[in-house]
């Protein structure tokens, strides 16, 4: 019903990293296609920019936040782990009909959102649903580790979504995956508490860890097996495909991908260059950006894939 997106104002450029870690913007643009990326400040906390991202998304859809039934975010990176960030978007939306909560899949975290949604309004076609993907990474990002703190940025997207009584629009699919027993080729422990015992262990701080070249290979062979599964799963060709918005991890990741898949260049929607990885995030705004600038026709097939810590994995296919 509608899409929506929200970006911190400070943009940092490869050129200011330049300036933290021994690292080049021909590095990093070469390396992974990020010439630039948002990073939140104050009043910009993840349900800030959460809640920022909805506004949109609900003014598009012409609803007001009283005629939300649920709030679901995908985030990692909520400012609080209790309450959940969704709850905390209801509180700032003032969505007081709606219950609300956290789905924790990485990168995957709108899919799986879309997903929930689509099983929500199964059982009720009238159900109005707020799916959020919102990260405030910079705050988990380790910033002496140049081999991951280039790669990372902040944002929300979201988009309201509801039943229908046709078979043939909406969410036609979804394969989703994951394998928790590869966790430590990507992971971020919990945010340390005050217990005494977890100070003395030598707390070194709870930032995103990655073995940046096994996460590639896994990424790109994951989300192509996927796509190929969903795609069998709908009787459907790649050609059949109008848009594929990917999460935007890499751009090396998403040339590989379609390189196998053999998708023509102009079918993908690319914005990396701009926000750099924004995990849960990426997709919504990816999908807010492609529909503002009216990409997306009713109709279109469009195919969504993602890949991230867990390891958690997937494509979607939605007729708009
Ligand atoms: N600036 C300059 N040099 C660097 C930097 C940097 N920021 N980071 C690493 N290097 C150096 C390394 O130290 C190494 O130097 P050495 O050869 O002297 O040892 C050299 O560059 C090559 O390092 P690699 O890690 O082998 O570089 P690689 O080509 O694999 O690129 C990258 C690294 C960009 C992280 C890549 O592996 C990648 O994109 N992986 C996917 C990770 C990803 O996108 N994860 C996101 C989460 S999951 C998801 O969203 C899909």
């Amino acid at each position: 019903m509608g899409t929506g997106s929200c970006l911190p104002k400070r943009e940092v450029t490869n050129r200011d990293l330049e300036s933290i870690v021994d690292t080049s913007d021909e590095w990093i643009s070469t390396r992974t296609g990020i010439k630039s990326r948002r990073i939140a400040g104050p009043g910009e906390e993840t349900s800030k920019i959460a809640a920022e991202a909805s506004r949109n998304a609900l003014a598009m859809a012409q609803l007001t936040p009283q005629e939300i039934d649920l709030v679901l975010v995908g985030t990692m990176t909520s400012e609080m782990s209790m309450p959940s960030c969704a709850c905390l978007v209801q509180k700032e939306l003032g969505a007081v009909n709606a219950f609300a909560y956290d789905v924790n899949a990485a990168c995957c975290g709108f899919l799986y959102c879309l997903d929930l949604a689509d099983a929500y309004v199964r059982r009720n076609p009238d159900m109005k649903i707020l799916i959020v993907g919102a990260e405030n990474l910079s705050a988990r990002t380790n910033w002496q580790d140049r081999t991951t703190c280039v790669l990372w940025g902040d944002g929300a997207g979201a988009a309201v979504v509801t039943g229908t009584t046709s078979d043939d629009e909406g969410l036609l699919g979804s394969k989703l995956f994951a394998d928790g027993s590869l966790y430590q080729l990507l992971s971020m422990d919990s945010a340390k508490g005050m217990n005494p015992d977890l100070i003395n262990a030598g707390n070194k701080g709870s930032y995103i860890k990655m073995e940046g070249r096994d996460v590639f290979k896994r990424a790109v062979l994951s989300m192509e097996n996927a796509v190929v599964e969903v795609l069998k799963q709908q009787k459907m060709a790649i050609t059949d495909i109008s848009v594929v918005i990917p999460h935007q991890a890499n751009v090396r990741i998403l040339n590989s991908l379609m390189e196998r898949l053999s998708l023509p260049p102009e079918k993908v929607y690319v914005n990396i260059h701009k926000y750099g990885n924004t995990s849960a995030a990426s997709i919504p705004i990816a999908l807010d950006e492609a529909n503002q600038a009216g990409m997306l026709h009713r109709g279109d097939i469009v195919l969504f894939c993602a890949f991230g810590g867990g390891f958690t994995w997937g494509a979607s296919i939605v007729k708009w």
